[in-house]
Order: structure tokens, then sequence, then C-alpha cells
């Protein structure tokens, strides 16, 4: 097979990618090593940037989200339950975020991509990148015990965090920078009214927690826990009773309970591959870095990476321009290393770290009492949760 562009991963990324360069009619072919189900059985966090919105709109993909979507002008973060509003509204001067479950909008994507009969090929293995550093890449995978082989001119790895793409940077030219948190998140999907109409993000000393939803009748809550903690351990009952304990107790009160239909553990961690390229690949979304899910930066910096990303391809395929290709690794580096300051920066504002000592503790509530007392602070906060420019 021969195409022009090979996307290794049908996740966000790989999907939003393959349809923004379908529609300016660059031909891709993506390889997604899962069924079309289980891609969509992932659940996700849906806080978007507006950025992301006007992306999924240029992508043809926005309609769902535009009618079901629910526009969010601000969130609470409350210190052992005082509970303090940031209007990102009037703080940015008009932005907001829109709530949309990601994985709607990766639904919304294989529904764009099949209409276009765009090519998805699924549950391959043993994919392999080949002459990276010369002008003919191409491609190996099996499926269905068949080996298969596809030349093309580029090739973008969207295949996330423990994907091949990565891996095929040699470890003399990648640089990797990381910080693994000592805690995970366990958070349970309910289908239940959310507990208020915007997020809370809550600073405990018990330990983090934050409310949140998927729409007015799906509910997801998280709470700290520690590393070598398993969903089996927490009863339905168990996870309501500690959630109340760090929630403000006004919203405790009215916390509408019922059963999980979702529980697990997500481990938090900040990581950076550099350069995103290497001859003729592209890495982009979670395949280049991961961001702790507490600044809801995971989905809305693959969107920044794609948007780059798919601008430089069609630049050289419309115009024979190669410039935004050369610059993509810097270009989108410098946005991805800003959400990983602000993503790294809201989890050590709300969350207990196990060797802090007394003077950190302090520190930390000072950092949160200085926040709820300067609009200078907040600015800083709402422009960075609501995204920088691309
Ligand atoms: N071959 C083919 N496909 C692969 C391979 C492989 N070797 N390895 C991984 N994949 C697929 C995975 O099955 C997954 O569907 O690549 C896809 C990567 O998707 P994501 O992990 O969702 O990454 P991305 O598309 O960049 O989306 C980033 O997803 O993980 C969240 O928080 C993250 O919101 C962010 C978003
Ligand atoms: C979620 O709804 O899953 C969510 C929202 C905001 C975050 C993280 C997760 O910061």
């Amino acid at each position: 097979m021969k195409t022009q562009v090979v996307i290794v991963g049908g996740g966000p990324s790989g999907l939003l990618l393959s349809q923004l360069l379908h529609l300016n009619n660059i031909d891709t072919i993506v390889l997604e090593r899962q069924t079309e189900d289980y891609v969509l059985g992932r659940i996700r966090a849906g806080v978007l940037e507006q950025g992301l919105v006007e992306l999924a709109k240029k992508a043809n993909v926005s309609d769902r989200m535009m009618r079901e979507g629910q526009i969010h002008e601000g969130f609470d973060i409350s210190q052992q339950g005082t509970k303090h509003n940031i209007n990102l509204k009037k703080l940015t001067g008009g932005s907001t975020v829109m709530v949309y479950g990601q994985t709607e909008l990766t639904r919304d994507l294989y529904q764009a991509r099949h209409q276009m009969n765009g090519q998805i090929i699924h549950e391959v293995s043993d994919v392999e990148l080949n002459d990276l550093k010369t002008n003919s890449p191409f491609l190996t995978y099996r499926k269905d015990g068949q080996e298969y082989r596809i030349d093309c001119d580029y090739i973008a790895g969207c295949d996330g965090f423990h994907g091949v793409s990565r891996q095929a940077i040699p470890t003399t030219v990648r640089r990797e920078y990381e910080r693994v948190y000592p805690f995970g998140w366990l958070g349970i999907l309910s289908e239940t009214a959310p507990v208020s109409h915007e997020l809370i993000y809550c600073q405990h000393d018990r330990g983090f927690a934050l409310c949140s939803m998927r729409n007015p009748k799906l509910s997801r809550y998280y709470i700290q826990c520690s590393l070598d903690d398993s969903p089996e351990n927490w009863s339905d009952e168990a996870f309501w009773d500690e959630l109340k304990r760090r929630i403000p107790e006004e919203d405790a009160a009215k916390l509408e309970m019922g059963p999980s239909i979702e529980k697990s553990i997500a481990p938090l961690r900040s990581f950076v591959s550099e350069p995103l390229t290497y001859g003729r690949l592209f890495l982009a979304g979670d395949a280049g870095h991961i961001v702790p899910p507490t600044g809801a930066k995971g989905l809305n910096l693959a969107a920044s990476d794609i948007h780059y990303l798919s601008e430089a391809l069609i630049a050289f395929y419309e115009q024979g321009s190669s410039e935004k290709l050369d610059s993509y690794s810097q270009t989108a580096l410098k946005r991805i290393w800003k959400a990983m300051r602000f993503s790294w920066w809201m989890t050590t504002l709300l969350h207990k770290f196990p060797d802090y000592s007394e003077f950190d503790t302090h520190i930390q509530r000072t950092e949160i009492e200085y926040l709820f007392s300067s609009e200078a602070a907040q600015k800083s906060l709402a422009e960075n949760y609501v995204g920088l420019p691309y």
C-alpha cells in the first residue's frame, strides 16, 4: 500500500489529524492496535479549551459538541471546605471552557471518518517504522496473521504513551523529562446529577478530591489515593463517605449518590520527550508528552499539537514548503512546556504529598490563600486553564 501520511494510533490525536488532512485532500491511513469499540470504551476527561472547540469546528466534528456540550464560565477551588469561585469569563475578559466527554469527541471523530470513508485499520500488531531518515519511509504491521507494508511520505506518531513511535527515535537522539507523583486518582462514574453546575477542585488534609461531570445526568468524581491502592479496595459506600469528607459541607449535604458504573485508578505523571520529530516521523499527543489530569490539559495539548502538525503538512502538500514541518517540534514544545508547568503547579497546589515537611505544608496552604486573595494570581490561573494561545 502507499499513502501520503500514515498515522499510528486511532485515538483523539490520530483521528483528528486524519480528518483535518483528509479535508485538505491529503491521503492518510490510520493504524490502530485496538478495536473501535475498545477505543470508544475509554473513560477520559472532557474539559475542552476554546482552541480545541475551534479545531473541532474546522474538522466538521463540532455539531453534537455544540448541541450537547456545556459551557462553563468558571469553577470552584475549596481549601479545607472553604470554597472560592474562579470566574474564568471575568478574569480572562470572556473566555470559557466546554465540558464534553473526550469519549464523545472520539465518537464524533469516528463517525466523521467513516462518513468520509477514512482508512482506519483496526486490530493491527507489530507495527514497525522504517527508513525514517530517508525521503521514503515505510511501515510494516501484521493483521489476521498477514504481514503488510505501507510506503508513505510522512509518519505521524499518535500512538500514546505506550506506543511504538517514540521508541523509534534512538535513545542517543531522544531526551526524556519526567516526574512521577506519589499518588493516584481513584475515579468513579455515576448516573447521578452532578453536585454542582461547575467543577469543584478540593484541597484537603485527607487528600485531593474533584467533583466533575459528563452531562446533567452523569457525574465524575475523583479522590486522591495511594499508588498501591486498588479499585477493589473501595466499595461505592466507602468512596462516597471519603468524598464527602473532602468536599465542602454544603456540597456533601446535597451530594446525590448512586452505584458506580465505572471505577478505576489513574497514576499521575508529568512527561515530555524531546525532540518530537525524527526524520519523517512526527510525534503528537500522548506519544510525546503526558500531563497529570489536574489541569485537564491532556486532550487540549494533543489538539494544539495536531493544529501545528496539520498546518505544517498542509503547507508542504499545498505549497511545497517544509518550513513548518522543520519547526514543528520547537513550536509545539513551547506550548507543551507551558501546559506542563501549569499542570504541575495545579497538582502541587491541591494534593497531599506524603513527604511534605511542615514548612512545605504551610507554603502550600499559603499558596492557596494567596490565590484566593489576589486577582492577579487568579488571572494567571484563569488564562492557563482556558488555554494559552496556539
Ligand atoms: N500500534 C497501533 N496503535 C497503537 C499502538 C501501536 N503500537 N500503541 C498504541 N496504539 C493506539 C492506542 O490503542 C490508542 O487508541 O494509539 C492510540 C493512542 O491514543 P491515546 O492514548 O488516547 O492518545 P492521544 O490520541 O494522543 O490522546 C490524548 O487521550 O490519554 C488521553 O489524557 C490523554 O486526553 C489525552 C488524550
Ligand atoms: C473529568 O471530568 O474527568 C476531569 C475534569 C477536570 C479535570 C480532570 C478530570 O481537571
